[in-house]
């Protein structure tokens, strides 16, 4: 993976999603069940925003699309980096380099850069979309955790492109012994930062707002739910933000935290 700084958020107009076919560059396993694959994407590589995602057809057999998060961007060149869980994602890691996939993308309402400094939080499979939205901040340093130390991924990207990367697992096996939200909440005791982002499970993204909100510090999450067509058509993706439905693909997947019905 290639390290170049992104176009800064400002110079991006907001994309029209579009479906690609994209031939595969690399694919590389990352743990015993993490892959990554950089794809040739053109114009949805160069006009995508981080915090969006693509929507990616797995095989003939599957109807619907799975959303996987933008977690690079270099030039035409755009990186997913997803854990293999049921049929869809098996069907893409077995994939070959050279074989194109069917994309659609991007899609979402990703992250808006503010100036200043960002702390940006990911935990486990949340980890990939927050090397790109550091990559895209004037300035970040980044909190991520994981459950042991055989779960660890990007370490070496976020550290490339990010002025410090605190590091916390469940069994203390790599970095800190406990949840992310302890070293988040260290780092904004000691640090004046503008915004944090964060991707992970609901239960992490509540804890890390809860600490931001404390420090007064606007918080962004990306929302996950269960998706369809990725597009604002199917209501599969329905969820409660101030008081309000809302489509995670099409409104999100990134919510101010504090307009978020936890
Ligand atoms: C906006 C968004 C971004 C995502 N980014 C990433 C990422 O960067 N890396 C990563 O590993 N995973 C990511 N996910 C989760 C990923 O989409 C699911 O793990 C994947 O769709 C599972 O598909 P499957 O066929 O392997 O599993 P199955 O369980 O067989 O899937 C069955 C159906 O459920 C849907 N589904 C299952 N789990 C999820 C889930 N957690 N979220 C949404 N739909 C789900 C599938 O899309 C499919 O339609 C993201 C989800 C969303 C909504
Ligand atoms: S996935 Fe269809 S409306 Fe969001």
């Amino acid at each position: 993976m290639s390290l170049l700084p992104c176009m800064t958020q400002k110079e991006k107009v907001i994309p029209m999603p579009m479906t690609s076919n994209c031939p595969i560059t690399d694919l590389q396993w990352l743990t015993s069940d993490v892959v990554s694959i950089t794809m040739e994407a053109g114009e949805l590589a160069e006009t995508a925003k981080a915090g969006q995602f693509v929507n990616i057809k797995c095989g003939e057999g599957l109807l619907l699309r799975r959303p996987i998060s933008i977690c690079d961007v270099n030039g035409s060149l755009l990186t997913v980096v997803f854990q293999v869980k049921g049929e869809g994602t098996t069907w893409l890691s077995q994939c070959q380099v050279g074989e194109e996939l069917d994309v659609l993308g991007p899609l979402g309402h990703g992250y808006d850069i503010p100036e200043g400094k960002v702390l940006v939080v990911g935990g486990g499979i949340g980890v990939p979309p927050m090397l790109y939205a550091a990559k895209c901040c004037h300035e970040a340093d980044a909190c991520v955790g994981f459950r042991s130390q055989a779960n660890a991924i990007l370490l070496d990207e976020l550290n490339a492109v990010c002025g410090k990367v605190l590091v916390t697992s469940d069994d203390g096996s790599i970095g800190e012994h406990g949840f992310v939200n302890a070293l988040v909440k260290k780092a904004l005791a000691e640090e004046r930062y503008t915004a944090v982002f964060a991707c992970g499970p609901k239960v992490m993204l509540k804890t890390v707002y809860d600490v931001a909100k404390e420090a007064d510090v606007p918080c962004f999450v990306s929302m996950e739910e269960r998706m369809g067509c990725g597009i604002g058509a199917c209501l599969v993706c329905a969820c409660s933000v101030g008081g309000h439905h809302k489509h995670v693909c099409k409104d999100g997947p990134v919510f101010n935290a504090q307009e978020v019905d936890w």
